[in-house]
């Protein structure tokens, strides 16, 4: 597992004629909260879908820690401490909560566990390791009461909880978070804010969100970069960017139920 800073240089990503992605560069602090905004369409999720090896750019690097990602498949990303939440929740519903934060674990798992089940001791133990922490982290994000049922019974707002403990699971040192908040109601997303702040605080982890709701961007990252197009307009705190105009013209100044 790696750790350090996060260095996008030169970021290119194409599909057809559209590019979703041109030339995009910026840098991560470790420990910290950084934001990307920006309209439907610039270019947030595919940036996110580079970054845990879903997708292959055309051009440019991520460095994490000094070791380059692209080239890599997800799960080996995954294996490097870089978790992730989905923007579009997949519905593997008959699954309970803990079965779907366990899912989290198998980045962790010795082969051995995968291969064979539970079956053997050694792979009782390792599970047995693997429930506790499951269980720690359920506690975290308020799920204990949960744990047994199954997520299909749950609310829009538990099952994205869900998702978090799910990427938490996997010890990630980087977060990538696809819009949170989406669909939440007022009192989730303060929820959801908060436990992101206690996720950098209490654990140390980097996190890069992707979100619509400027209350929370604003609230909670330390930068900001602005993507419209696949290009990069603007990157600062979140006071600069709210006073770029750039921003403004391109984003900020759009009714926010047209934003998304
Ligand atoms: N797998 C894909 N195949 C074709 N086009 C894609 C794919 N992923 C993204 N795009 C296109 O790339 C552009 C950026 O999309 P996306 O990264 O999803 O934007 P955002 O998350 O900011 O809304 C859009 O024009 C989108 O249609
Ligand atoms: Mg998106």
């Amino acid at each position: 597992m790696t750790s350090g800073v996060l260095e996008v240089e030169n970021l290119t990503v194409q599909f057809g004629a559209v590019r979703a992605l041109a030339d995009v560069a910026f840098r991560v602090q470790p420990g910290t909260i950084h934001s990307v905004i920006g309209p439907n369409g610039a270019g947030k999720s595919s940036l996110l879908n580079v970054l845990s090896g879903v997708y292959r750019p055309q051009q440019g690097s991520v460095r994490w820690g000094g070791r380059e990602l692209t080239g890599l498949r997800p799960d080996q990303i995954t294996r490097l401490g870089v978790g992730r939440c989905f923007q579009n929740l997949s519905r593997r519903t008959d699954q309970t909560v803990l079965d779907s934060i366990m899912l989290g674990r198998h980045a962790l798992m010795r082969h051995a566990v995968l291969a064979h089940g539970f079956a053997l001791p050694v792979a009782r133990r390792e599970e047995r390791v693997h429930r506790e922490r499951v269980a720690e982290i359920a506690e975290f994000v308020d799920l204990s009461r949960l744990l047994h049922v199954p997520v299909a019974e749950l609310s829009y707002g538990h099952q994205k909880k869900v998702d978090l403990a799910r990427a938490l699971a996997s010890e990630p040192r980087l977060l990538l978070l696809d819009e949170p908040a989406a669909g939440m109601s007022s009192g989730e997303k303060r929820q959801i804010t908060q436990l992101v702040r206690s996720v950098v605080a209490s654990l140390g982890t980097t996190v890069l969100l992707v979100e619509h709701d400027m209350e929370m961007v604003m609230g909670l990252s330390d930068r900001i970069t602005v993507l419209n197009f696949g290009r990069l307009i603007s990157e600062g705190t979140p006071d600069e960017i709210q006073e770029d105009p750039a921003v403004v013209d391109a984003y900020l100044g759009q009714p926010a139920e047209d934003r998304r």
